[in-house]
């Protein structure tokens, strides 16, 4: 495991590549550096030799390879981090067991999908009850489970989108529970529908890659297209509240400059936006009962105690 690389570890093994640079050193010769993955962390690589750098010219997406090479402090870091130089780059064979790149996370998918259900059955307005159940069937819902909510930042492991719309919808409804007016149902529905797009935006593949439509729209964009056109099929839902609805989702992020293209503005969008974000930084510490330690946080951009 990446975890429990050390500066000297010799390494032979399978780990998810994750490219960023192929270019030339000083002294003309060719490098690709990036980063290589499993699911107990991941190591940036360097590789300075030329054949494995052309194989590696061909990798556009996340990719697992057998990797052949040894872990060493990287100098230039200034931290004493360690890093990974890479001298062979082997296919992975049909036969090889790559179940330990997935990123899995620690919570009970089958108790999640009950949990689920409960929070749909708890919408007491029928069209917007019908919606949600329709958005979330099919398809859409076999991905709903195996998908993550990021890529890297939060709940980025498999079936991490249906564990944090369920946590945002729990949350938001134990807020709405204490705040006089406010819409429980838009505030369920938008809590369990805000993130949806995701499913479109990140690919449930190896290594989560973002899809060109999901570069090119973004998951809040998709999701409110997603909605929109699933609740043309439902004429039972009032055009305000499904703009509110609407509202809900495309604010979720609070603020234009967190990427929403419109501020939060009514209670239910203040409601469910808080509650995703609470959602996302409890994510970020971890619970498996390791003593808690200093360690950088990406999302957060400091230190966290966890
Ligand atoms: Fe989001
Ligand atoms: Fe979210």
């Amino acid at each position: 495991m990446i975890k429990e690389f050390k500066a000297g570890t010799k390494i032979d093994r399978i780990l998810l590549v994750r490219l960023q640079k192929i270019g030339n050193s000083s002294n003309g010769a060719a490098f690709a550096r990036g980063l290589a993955e499993d699911n107990s962390g991941c190591i940036p690589f360097i590789c300075f030799e030329a054949g494995t750098v052309d194989k590696l010219r061909a990798v556009t997406a996340p990719k697992p390879f057998r990797i052949t090479g040894a872990v060493d402090i990287n100098k230039f870091a200034g931290d004493m981090s360690l890093q990974l130089i890479v001298q062979k780059i082997q296919e992975v064979l049909p036969s090889d067991d790559v179940s330990h790149l997935m990123p899995k996370g620690d919570f009970d998918l089958e108790e999640c999908e009950e949990k689920l259900q409960t929070q749909i059955g708890k919408i007491k307005d029928k069209g917007i009850r019908e919606l949600v159940a329709y958005v979330l069937s099919g398809e859409t819902y076999r991905q709903f489970k195996v998908n993550p909510a990021g890529m890297r930042l939060h709940h980025a492991y498999v079936g991490g989108l249906l564990q944090h719309s369920v946590a945002v919808a729990e949350l938001a409804e134990a807020i709405a529970e204490k705040t006089k007016g406010a819409n429980k149902d838009l505030i369920l529905a938008g809590a369990l529908l805000h993130d949806v797009g995701k499913l479109k935006e990140i690919s449930s593949e190896m290594g989560f890659p973002y899809t060109t439509e999901g570069r090119l729209l973004g998951h809040i964009t998709m999701t409110a297209i997603i909605v929109n056109e699933a609740a043309a099929r439902f004429d039972n839902i009032d055009d305000i509240v499904l703009q509110q609805l609407l509202h809900i989702i495309v604010s979720h992020h609070g603020e234009q400059e967190k990427g929403s293209p419109i501020a939060c503005a009514t209670k239910e969008s203040f409601i469910v936006h808080y509650a995703d974000e609470i959602d996302a930084i409890m994510n970020q510490f971890k619970e498996n009962g390791e003593p808690a330690a200093w360690e950088f946080n990406k999302m957060l951009q400091r230190f966290i105690y966890s």
